[in-house]
């Protein structure tokens, strides 16, 4: 393994960035609009996507980005279950997809990012059954307005955080805690709606369809291996958030329905004495990195970790995988570059090995609103001024570095 050595990825390989409604668009009316973040944010504004998407799709195309994976955001769609579709707010996400189009860049369409229309969430959200057929209904209408346009749907992003934050940690609305039984039926409606809609969009989506959902994996470990309480602890959360999630999804009998898995990958979590250890949960960086911790703003780094789940996924469900997100939030953009060189070349391993990988999206395509933290952590390719009321973006040097692996569809060895 030589240092510096060109890792070529195979060819027809999608780079992308990836966005999602709540987080970039601004001027939505979900459960979040009037949430506020730790830092005193909201996602009224956020980066005005939702009036700049040309713009940042001219931004894509400098990086030389071959792919963009965004959502399209039910809330603006469907005004009551089972309503006609709003035709404007269709033809702004039409014109986006022409937009792409132009510039030659491959959309994966998201249909669930941690939203939902209120009229959803005041029946309950997934936790009622009824929000199943309505879903449905929903996607069928959009499929049918999107046939022939969109040819990779990612149904749901991320269950496992979505369900986690929302009935167990209470960090995203609802804001329920420990209700493990409302976790579980969050994941099975999901799952069944998930079945459902891909059938839906397989068969009546226009040529070669593909669909899957994006499934966060985080390891979960002690940090001393050998206090069982940590062990137990991070088996209970493997267990929780990894397995039960996707054998939900993909296990007997529903295992048809995909015919792609998403991943999104950032790293690992290890406890000590029940603590995670990561900054996201509240510990300092700075402590982390004495320690011999690599984390960025939110989770500690485990690049070979990404060929582990790679190659697991691989040999467990033998389909194409795409990395629907990877990123690092942290002011220090060198740290950004190795840690994204290491992930992938660990990538490339697994790609070596066999593993039928066919895209990566760096997450994100710009600074946004990330959830809890707001405007905190920065995530981007792009900053954003949030300062100032035009909110210009620009390029940083993670972007350009990015823009190289595009373009040449390289990396060189860490
Ligand atoms: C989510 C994104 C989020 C990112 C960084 C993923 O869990 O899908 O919405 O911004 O991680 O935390």
């Amino acid at each position: 393994m030589n240092p510096g050595e060109t890792l070529d990825f195979p060819p027809g390989f999608l780079w992308g960035t990836a966005t999602s409604p709540t987080q970039v668009e601004g001027h939505i009316e979900n459960e979040w609009t009037q949430f506020t973040a730790l830092d005193g944010g909201n996602c009224r504004r956020a980066c005005d996507h939702y009036h700049r998407y040309p713009e940042d799709v001219d931004w894509m195309a400098r990086l030389g980005a071959n792919a963009y994976r965004f959502g399209i955001e039910w809330s603006r769609l469907q005004s009551a279950p089972f309503a006609p579709l709003n035709p404007n707010e269709l033809a702004r996400y039409v014109h986006l997809l022409e937009c792409l189009q132009a510039k030659s860049i491959t959309p994966m369409v998201v249909l669930h990012h941690f939203s939902n229309p209120q009229w959803i969430n005041a029946w309950g959200g997934w936790t009622n059954p009824a929000t199943i057929p309505a879903f449905v209904d929903y996607v069928r209408q959009l499929g049918a307005a999107l046939k022939g346009k969109v040819h990779l749907w990612n149904t749901f992003n991320e269950p496992d955080t979505y369900a986690c934050m929302g009935y167990l940690l209470g960090g995203f609305p609802p804001h329920n805690k420990w209700r493990l039984g409302k976790f579980r039926r969050v994941i099975d409606h999901m799952a069944r709606a998930h079945v459902k809609v891909s059938r839906i969009l397989q068969q009546e989506g226009g040529g070669k369809i593909q669909v899957g959902i994006a499934k966060n994996w985080t390891f979960f470990h002690a940090y001393k291996k050998w206090l069982p309480w940590d062990q137990a602890m991070a088996y209970a959360c493997h267990y929780t958030f990894n397995k039960f999630v996707l054998d939900a999804f993909m296990g007997v009998g529903r295992r048809r329905a995909s015919t792609f898995i998403g991943l999104n990958y950032y790293g690992r979590v290890r406890f000590h004495h029940f603590r995670p250890m990561i900054p996201a949960s509240g510990m300092s960086p700075k402590t982390l990195k004495k320690i011999g911790f690599v984390c960025d703003d939110m989770v500690e780094r485990n690049p070979e970790g990404l060929a582990t789940i790679v190659s697991y996924l691989n040999r467990k469900f033998r389909l194409p995988i795409y990395i629907t997100e990877h990123g690092s939030a942290s002011s220090d953009e060198k740290f950004r570059e190795s840690d994204l060189r290491e992930n992938l070349a660990s990538l490339h391993g697994a790609i070596a090995e066999a593993a039928d990988v066919r895209g990566f999206f760096y997450w994100s395509l710009m600074d946004n609103f990330e959830w809890q933290f707001g405007y905190a952590k920065k995530f981007g390719l792009l900053t954003v001024d949030f300062e100032d009321e035009k909110l210009p973006r620009s390029l940083k040097p993670l972007g350009d570095f990015y823009s190289k692996i595009c373009r040449t569809n390289t990396v060189a060895r860490p």
